[in-house]
């Protein structure tokens, strides 16, 4: 097979999803949608995040030094695109119905609908030219009871809460059929909140 140079970028390349949860100074919960997130080793698991340009979900996390990391599933993908798509610094963007809980361990807001959430406390953070690397020591993953399910197997078990990945600004199911362009599951929010 011959090989081509193709322009920068992580395309074909599949990432999965997480909504960031920090609650805001009054004390409500705001959510925001990431792909930069992985993981390190430091004597133990921990979680590297990546945040471009100024955002709500930075200024909480600065200002809080803790956040969770909530999966996205297909079941919520259309709340996770709508987090993705519209500005905290805008007054409404929480103005949805949206259940949530606290943390087990962290005051963080955990999305219930999302069936995995780290809890995560920022270690050490690297300011970059337009944006920050944050690295944070998981506090806690709290996971819905299915998911600890032994009897069934691991691939039974994803299948279940079916995570979805994107690449090329575009959606993906577990099992690899496209779900829609960024921007696009949304507009099932839009329309719900308009009934
Ligand atoms: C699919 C998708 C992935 C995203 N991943 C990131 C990311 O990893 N880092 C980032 O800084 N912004 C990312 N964003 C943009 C934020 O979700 C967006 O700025 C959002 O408004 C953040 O929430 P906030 O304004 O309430 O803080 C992503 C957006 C989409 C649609």
């Amino acid at each position: 097979m011959s090989k081509v140079s193709v322009s920068i970028s992580n395309d074909f390349c599949p990432q999965t999803l997480f909504l960031y949860g920090t609650y805001k100074e009054d004390g409500t919960p705001n959510f925001g949608l990431f792909c930069w997130f992985s993981y390190i080793w430091d004597s133990e698991l921990g979680v590297m995040a990546c945040i471009g340009g100024e955002k709500l979900t930075k200024d909480r996390i600065h200002a809080t030094g803790v956040f969770s990391a909530n999966l996205v599933t297909e079941a919520i993908l259309s709340l996770a695109d709508y987090f993705g798509n519209t500005d905290g610094y805008g007054a409404d963007k929480m103005d949805i119905p949206v259940e949530t809980r606290k943390g087990a361990v962290l005051d963080v807001p955990i999305l219930d609908a999302s069936p995995l959430a780290f809890e995560l406390e920022v270690a050490q953070s690297i300011p970059l030219h337009d944006g920050e690397v944050f690295l944070c020591k998981i506090r806690n993953v709290l996971a819905n009871e299915e998911l600890a399910d032994d009897t069934k197997t691991i691939e039974e078990r994803l299948q279940v809460i079916a995570p979805v990945r994107t690449t090329c600004r575009t959606y993906f199911s577990w099992d690899g059929k496209a779900m829609g362009k960024w921007g696009e599951p949304m507009r099932k929010v839009r329309s719900l909140d308009n009934e």
